[in-house]
């Protein structure tokens, strides 16, 4: 196995010669390690069969299944499959996944650290996906807005971009909106959190699953503190030129890891949409998204946790 930088920019590396079937556990601890501190790791010469990716996801890391089923691979559910391409005149996953800008599972209360991309059918033109690095993008914030977000906390939902499934149609709007609701209500997390694996804050916001803001106290505070935060860090720009935006390209074979923790990604948009066709799986590795998820100490306590882990990849996923 060869790790090597990607060229020109600060995210990103190539991994040549990984084989899962035969990676030792420190390969698979360096593997990861450059997934935290590189935030891309794009491994080539892949071409795995879907249980092959499964397999090759288990070596990172426990696997969460997607929590709605329209989207499941039909043979390995723990593959999420996003897709255009009918398959015998069947729809197979679903299309157009992922046009906004989001962290997998952000609107959940246990998000995992890791995802996992394995491109099937590769679009000629309008390649690759938009990430923004947001322990970087929380670094660069002016200190007025750092100040004016210390101690708070931020609610994520799903409301905004679920989608509406085969069987809820002729179902009345407020119906499927209570489902949402009753199903997947909005979560709190500190609105930055110390990065378990590599002690970086994070800043965990994004304009398609951050719905709100509140102080410590848990008091609304205004929408524009949120609009300031998706503003400043590149979220808000429709032409993606913004300095803070990655566009990481790929080609069949490739497949890509990255930091579920620190990056926020979003589909390319395209208005002449080609077929496309990814797999993906997600997995939890062995911390928690960061350390104050599901205590109470998760209130207001941001920066204040001690990053011991440090990089730590060795132990069996
Ligand atoms: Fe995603």
């Amino acid at each position: 196995m060869q790790i090597s930088d990607q060229p020109g920019t600060a995210i990103g590396a190539t991994v040549e010669d990984f084989d899962h079937t035969s990676a030792s556990d420190a390969d698979i601890a360096a593997l990861k390690a450059t997934v935290y501190t590189k935030k891309i790791a794009v491994l080539k010469n892949q071409d795995l069969s879907p249980q092959a990716f499964l397999d090759l996801g288990k070596r990172l890391g426990r696997p969460e299944t997607y929590y709605e089923p329209m989207y499941h691979h039909p043979d390995i559910p723990e593959i999420f499959v996003s897709s255009n391409v009918p398959e015998n005149g069947k729809q197979i996953g679903v299309p157009k996944t992922g046009k906004f800008w989001h962290a997998d599972y952000q609107f959940m209360p246990d998000p995992f650290g890791i995802t996992l991309i394995h491109p099937q059918v590769v679009p000629r033109k309008n390649r690759g996906t938009y990430f923004i690095d947001m322990g970087k993008a929380y670094e660069a914030l002016p200190a007025d807005l750092k100040r004016d977000i210390a101690g708070t906390r931020c609610r994520h939902s799903v409301r905004k971009y679920f989608k509406i499934r085969p069987h809820d149609v002729y179902r009345p709007v407020s119906e499927i909106l209570d489902e949402i609701e009753r199903k997947t209500p909005a979560v709190l997390q500190p609105t930055t959190f110390t990065h378990p694996m590599t002690g970086e804050t994070v800043l965990y916001v994004s304009e398609g699953f951050t719905v709100g803001i509140e102080d410590r106290h848990g008091d609304p505070l205004d929408e524009e503190l949120l609009k300031r935060l998706f503003e400043a860090t590149g979220q808000l720009d429709e032409t993606f030129g913004h300095d803070r935006i990655h566009l990481q390209g790929f080609e069949r074979g490739d497949l890509l890891v990255w930091d579920n923790r620190s990056l926020i990604h979003r589909a390319r948009h395209t208005t002449t949409p080609e077929p496309t066709v990814s797999y993906r799986v997600t997995v939890h590795d062995e911390r928690r998204l960061h350390d104050g998820i599901g205590t109470a100490d998760a209130i207001g306590t941001t920066g204040g946790i001690d990053a011991t882990g440090g990089i730590d990849g060795t132990e069996a996923a």
